[in-house]
């Protein structure tokens, strides 16, 4: 049984999530600040830090950068970044930014699947893009192939164990999980997200020859609960999860 709004898993093509994107990209945009939004400062950026280590002189791929906020915050930090974006509004926002603040930042308007990163990249970075993928078996092929051997790639998605939004929490003190096994649509006031399981991500990077080496449920310290007491539920529960990934070498 699936959540009441979501629709069915139909025919819905990267080129339709692309194009919600680029609709909506003022909502996003809107919501964001330097450092991104609240779940970004607060929880996916350190978590992304902790896991990619020292950054500097590093060359690294934003992989579905949207506005480019991650971007910019490696290459103030020293990286080399290209950043992989489909939706034209989000493109046109970042590259505009590029041309004022010169942080050396290339970014690429391409759907991630037909990217070629040509084994160029020491790290490849996905902040909460793989789960508003259709052909999400596909982008990891490509994230993997624009790494040399031994590089890096960390991801964030939505946690499929946990996706109900925080009202309920607030509301009943928990969240419901109804269907974790199959694959779904879940509907989202920007556009479309996939639920998928967790294995279906780390298999497929196994398969790839890959290497699990980080995972990290980002979780609110009770100093910041305190000044924002509407985010709560992340001290218990986690929104969100991030994996670390190290290329092997093919022997
Ligand atoms: C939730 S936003 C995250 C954007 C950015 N990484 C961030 O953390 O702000 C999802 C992004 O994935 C992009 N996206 C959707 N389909 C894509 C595809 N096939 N290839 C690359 N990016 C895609 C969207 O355009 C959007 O910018």
């Amino acid at each position: 049984m699936l959540k009441e709004g979501e629709a069915v898993l139909s025919d819905i093509t990267n080129e339709t999530v692309i194009d919600a994107w680029d609709q909506n990209a003022e909502k996003s945009l809107s919501a964001f600040e330097e450092e991104g939004d609240f779940a970004r400062r607060y929880l996916l950026n350190p978590a992304i830090f902790d896991i990619l280590g020292h950054v500097g002189n590093k060359r690294i791929l934003d992989a579905g950068c949207g506005n480019g906020y991650l971007s910019r915050l490696l290459a103030r930090r020293g990286a080399r970044v290209t950043g992989v974006e489909p939706a034209s509004a989000f493109h046109k926002y970042a590259s505009e930014r590029e041309t004022n603040e010169q942080l050396g930042i290339e970014y690429v308007c391409s759907d991630l699947c037909r990217f070629n990163g040509a084994g160029n990249f020491d790290a490849v970075v996905a902040n909460m893009v793989l789960m508003d993928i259709p052909d999400f078996e596909t982008a990891l092929l490509q994230c993997a192939n624009a790494l040399r051997e031994g590089g890096l790639f960390v991801f964030s998605i939505a946690h499929p164990c946990f996706e109900e939004g925080g009202q309920r929490f607030m509301h009943d003190g928990y969240i419901q999980v109804r269907e974790y096994f199959a694959e779904y649509v879940i509907d989202q006031p920007v556009a479309p997200m996939f639920h998928r399981p967790m294995s279906a991500y780390v298999n497929r990077m196994l398969s790839l020859n890959f290497s699990l080496v980080r995972m990290i449920e980002p979780q609110l310290s009770p100093k910041t609960v305190e000044e924002y007491p509407n985010y709560r539920r992340d001290a218990h529960i986690p929104c969100y999860i991030l994996f670390g990934f190290q290329k092997r070498a093919f022997c």
